[in-house]
């Protein structure tokens, strides 16, 4: 399946690098010199080794931390706003309010933006039925596993129903079984709605499951996009089909 973009692209970023140290005129870049383009409605996959910078570019985006250097344009004003991108955290500890309710944590968006209680109460509990969470509604954080926080932690913020979903390992913590469910559910719900995805994973198989284009960042520090590649396979992806292990083949030679 190729995609025609006729929108103008959602999201470039041109020489962009970043430093945690205070004088970033030293070097110790993180990221270095990253160009990305992104289309509207693109499902783009950032691949990369552990510690290369891939939450730390994702961060940026969502606006959570500054670039040191280069640009960052997210086009057109409706997803230049903050509240129209959604971010799922690597870790759903942080993420979740633990004086909140499953629903209430689901609900906290819309209440925010003053939804009426009924409506925000079927948003809610259409996206708990969807994460697999029937029955845990008024159930605290502390009394749910890992696995189930960070399905909270989705359905919350595809309740926000935001432009751009920037997705960081969000199913890392999934056993298998449920990571599965959670990949096809997101490619429906992105099949759907034209959401842009930017989705951070180290795992070959999972960006070859999900993504339309897949970039590659190089072993940090001074990491980089090295080499996207335009995945043409039709949804759903058959993890067993030669295509697939083709494209496999190709990427897993990066990390070799
Ligand atoms: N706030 C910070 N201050 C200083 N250094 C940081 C900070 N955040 C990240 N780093 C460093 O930046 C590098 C990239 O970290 P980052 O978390 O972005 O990697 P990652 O690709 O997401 O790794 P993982 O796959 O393990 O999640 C690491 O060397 C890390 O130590
Ligand atoms: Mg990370």
């Amino acid at each position: 399946m190729t995609i025609v973009h006729t929108d103008p692209p959602n999201i470039v970023l041109k020489g962009l690098s970043k430093s945690f140290s205070e004088n970033h005129d030293q070097g110790n870049f993180v990221l270095e010199n990253v160009d990305l383009t992104i289309n509207r409605g693109e499902f783009y996959i950032l691949l990369g080794p552990s510690g290369c910078g891939k939450s730390t570019l994702l961060n940026i985006l969502a606006g959570f931390i500054e670039k040191s250097s280069g640009e960052l344009t997210i086009q057109s004003q409706s997803t230049a706003k903050e509240e129209n991108r959604g971010f799922v955290f690597q870790s759903a500890d942080s993420a979740l309010f633990p004086w909140l309710t499953v629903e209430e944590n689901v609900e906290f968006g819309l209440k925010m933006k003053k939804v009426p209680t009924a409506k925000r109460k079927e948003i809610a509990n259409h996206y708990i039925k969807l994460a697999g969470l029937i029955g845990h509604n008024q159930k605290f954080p502390n009394e749910i596993s890992g696995g189930m926080k960070q399905r909270v932690q989705l359905a919350r913020v595809l309740a926000n129903d935001p432009q751009i979903l920037l997705m960081d390992e969000p199913f890392g913590a999934l056993d298998a079984m449920t990571r599965r469910t959670m990949q096809k559910e997101l490619i429906r719900i992105w099949t759907e709605t034209n959401k842009t995805v930017i989705f951070v994973t180290h795992d070959i198989q999972e960006a070859l499951t999900l993504g339309q284009r897949i970039g590659i960042m190089s072993v940090g520090p001074s990491s980089k996009i090295i080499q996207s590649y335009q995945i043409d396979m039709p949804y759903p992806r058959e993890i067993t089909s030669p295509n697939f292990n083709e494209y496999y083949k190709v990427v897993q030679s990066h990390f070799d």
